[in-house]
């Protein structure tokens, strides 16, 4: 009997044409995985489309729940976005797709896996070190590091061995989505000067077509995971989906950036993440009243840790755990309510409000009748500027000295 390989597969031409090439060239008997993260895929075409190319068998799963609970809330409990613009949407993918292979794989007993990943991207390093890290036994094929098939010769490949493929028009870009995001590479993009052209974008409205009356919406948190939209209790995925289509029809969320891969190479990436782009803002706003000043400087530190650790593809790792545990406990009290105002390609918070916050109006507030003690404030600021008076006396201003900063005036002492 055949050794039994698991591939990703996406329906499209190059996962499609793996299948016969992996056969040929390495003898496995192949069976398919396909998985829904909320990019709405229709399994059922894809499935039959896997057998017809010569699959043993086709697996296709829905796991968008386990990868909005597992994958995208802990990273929006962490504020993680990476290099400050990137949501990860497929950086949080690839270890889930990664995962559920493994799992595949020791179900039909196979002895290898594999993807469609190029060799000059982040998406291999995710697919191999998730593999590494929970299957070492697992040998790992990537036909497209390997193979050197030019477009048209895919098509002919796909010909010969009666593949069929679909007339659709072919994209200029690289595209991956999920639930999470969109992301858009490749063609045009490539240079990072020229703006992006309307059509590589799918998700969002363009800012200046959109509505020209600002909508507002309320969202609830509870330890740092959105829980309702609207005042209406809704699960993580369906929120989402909302939230896309919510913020998308207001321009929301388009993100055009040069990042710097793990493999060197800087990239420009368009990404499409209107959730994603509301929650972090909505969450991030609501931890400035529920965490400290300390809690939240720390954070960002976290935060940063985080985001290039799912980006690297090291999710299944220990240091992520360690980080995790101080996340959790570091959202305990962040719970409450946002009020965002969608309008025009931006989401602005106007509102935030918890049963923990830490803001008191009766401390903050300039009327009369404060619990704040002014006259405690001058003892306070003579011991804050103490180090730096005597400095000035024994050092800076010494001998009538002047304080010096370029290009400024200096302040004679006497
Ligand atoms: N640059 C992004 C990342 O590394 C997106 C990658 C998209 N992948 C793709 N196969 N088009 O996460």
């Amino acid at each position: 009997m055949q050794d039994k390989l698991i591939l990703a597969y996406s329906g499209g031409l190059d996962t499609s044409v793996m299948v016969p090439w992996i056969r040929e060239r390495y003898g496995y008997d192949i069976v398919t995985f396909t998985v829904d993260l909320g990019q709405g895929d229709d399994l059922e075409k894809i499935r039959k489309k896997a057998l017809t190319t010569g699959a043993s068998d086709a697996v296709v799963v829905n796991a968008t729940n386990m990868f909005v609970d597992h994958f995208v809330f802990p990273a929006l409990m962490a504020g993680a976005v990476y290099e400050s613009k990137y949501p990860l949407a497929t950086a949080l993918g690839r270890p889930l797709i990664a995962k559920l292979m493994v799992d595949t794989a020791r179900k039909y007993g196979a002895k290898a896996v594999a993807h469609g990943c190029t060799g000059k991207g982040n998406d291999q390093v995710r697919f191999d070190v998730t593999f590494q890290t929970l299957a070492p036994d697992l040998k790992i094929v990537a036909p497209v590091r390997e193979w050197n098939m030019s477009r048209p010769e895919a098509l002919a490949y796909a010909a010969k061995h009666n593949i069929h493929v679909e007339a659709t028009v072919e994209s200029p870009f690289s595209i991956d989505q999920n639930i999470w995001g969109r992301s858009c590479e490749a063609g045009i993009l490539e240079d990072p000067w020229i703006e992006p052209p309307a059509e590589a974008f799918a998700w969002t409205t363009d800012p200046a077509l959109a509505p020209n009356e600002p909508e507002y919406i309320e969202i609830e948190f509870a330890h740092g995971i959105p829980i309702a939209l609207n005042g209406v209790k809704t699960d993580g995925a369906p929120l989402i989906d909302k939230l896309n289509r919510l913020a998308g029809k207001h321009g929301i969320g388009r993100i055009d950036h040069v990042e710097n891969r793990l493999v060197g190479i800087k990239s420009r990436e368009l990404y499409e993440a209107p959730a994603g782009v509301v929650l972090h803002e909505a969450h991030r706003e609501l931890e400035t009243i529920c965490l400290s000043k300390q809690a939240v400087r720390f954070k960002t530190l976290v935060a940063q840790e985080y985001a290039d650790l799912i980006y690297n593809g090291l999710w299944f790792s220990a240091f992520h755990q360690d980080l995790f545990s101080f996340i959790a406990s570091n959202q305990r009290f962040v719970s409450g309510h946002v009020r965002v105002k969608l309008f025009k390609g931006k989401a602005t918070v106007v509102g935030r409000k918890s049963e923990h916050s830490l803001y008191s109006h009766n401390l903050a507030t300039y009327d009369k009748g404060s619990d704040y003690d002014q006259d405690a404030a001058q003892g306070f600021i003579k011991i804050h500027g103490l180090g730096q008076q005597t400095q000035a006396r024994q050092q800076l201003l010494k001998g009538g000295a002047g304080f010096n900063l370029p290009g400024l005036p200096s302040t004679r002492s006497e």
